[in-house]
């Protein structure tokens, strides 16, 4: 039997998660997991980049390792860690970091869009390294392939260009490479708008739908969502094509969908009623979700075994990774 290709999927700690994270990366982990073998980590390091208040990091990575298991994530077979409990991380991070100028990193469209308003002599020397601790992340269990959104591709480049540069310089006995150089997987339906019609739903925003979110908060939110600004009430013929409601109805409701354009372009659906008919399908799709969320959620102890199991088997293959680093660059 073929060997199966080796996924690793990262997620900085953020709490508990949206549902455009889960159109847009949970959803996709899930439907690989039987034809890949998956890491899951979760970038707790990385969070040092934008805050060095780490008093939340733990609370948020229970949250979200919480949504992941809820979504369908199986553990058992995808080992889910922390960064920082698997030492190797650092490690690699460092050798990668001689591999690289500062230059390479400068140009990273990435950090530009972070740092926009700031100058890049005021970050930080880790910060402006990040990528190379993914780079780290990815290649210490072999990624073949990195499930990411768009923003996170020039960081599987620069991933590439390390893999590469370092089998160039390095290799076991008999010229055997290393690393393989990983590819990224682009997530299809790429991202769901915000409730205030942004492109992106984000927290720093205020404008998600929480995976966690009951069905009166769900109609509490989409309520004041935004919609087609010339229709005012039932009766005004709207443009489903600019309301993001209709987005919604596209992923969460896709049998209604041709129903639902004729009612807003004809006048006779109103936003009210739109609304509260996306509110209930929302909430149908993810009542599953929920029900294995309050599971969990009564059963904390089990997440920290969890987090134990998947960071002893995380921990497992980085040493091995390690081992022929270290002997290719004879260093043992
Ligand atoms: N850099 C990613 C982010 O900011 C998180 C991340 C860290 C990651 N290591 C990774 C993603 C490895 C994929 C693979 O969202």
């Amino acid at each position: 039997m073929e060997k199966k290709k080796i996924i690793l999927s990262g997620m900085r700690p953020t709490g508990k998660l949206h549902i455009g994270h889960y159109v847009g990366a949970l959803e996709n982990w899930v439907h690989l997991q039987d034809s890949y073998k998956n890491y899951h980590l979760i970038a707790d390091y990385h969070t040092l980049t934008t805050s060095l208040d780490t008093s939340n990091v733990y609370d948020d990575t229970i949250d979200m390792v919480v949504d992941w298991i809820a979504s369908g994530i199986d553990p058992e077979s995808s080992p889910i860690f922390r960064q920082s409990q698997v030492k190797e991380h650092t490690e690699l991070f460092l050798i990668f970091s001689m591999l690289i100028t500062k230059a390479r990193l400068e140009k990273n469209p990435t950090l530009k869009d972070q740092v926009r308003d700031m100058n890049l002599q005021s970050i930080t020397y880790g910060h402006l390294g990040y990528p190379v601790l993914q780079a780290a992340d990815i290649l210490l269990y072999k990624g073949d392939l990195v499930p990411v959104g768009e923003d996170q591709v020039p960081h599987v480049e620069i991933t590439r260009q390390i893999a590469g540069f370092f089998n160039e310089k390095y290799s076991l006995p008999g010229d055997k490479k290393i690393f393989p150089i990983p590819e990224p997987k682009i997530t299809k339906f790429a991202r769901l708008p915000g409730l205030d019609g942004k492109a992106k739903m984000s927290k720093s925003l205020g404008n998600t739908i929480l995976i966690s979110d009951g069905i009166d908060e769900i109609k509490n939110k989409v309520k004041k969502a935004f919609t087609d600004p010339n229709k005012l009430r039932k009766g005004d013929k709207g443009n489903p094509d600019i309301c993001l409601i209709f987005t919604y109805h596209n992923k969460f409701n896709p049998s209604q969908v041709s129903e639902i354009r004729e009612g807003c372009t004809s006048g006779t659906l109103g936003c009210f009623d739109c609304k509260m008919n996306i509110a209930n399908k929302i909430n149908d799709f993810f009542t599953p979700v929920h029900n294995k969320r309050s599971e969990l959620e009564n059963n904390l102890d089990y997440i920290k075994d969890v987090l134990r199991d998947g960071e002893k088997k995380a921990k497992d293959v980085a040493e091995k990774t390690m081992s022929e680093v270290r002997e290719a660059m004879k260093l043992g």
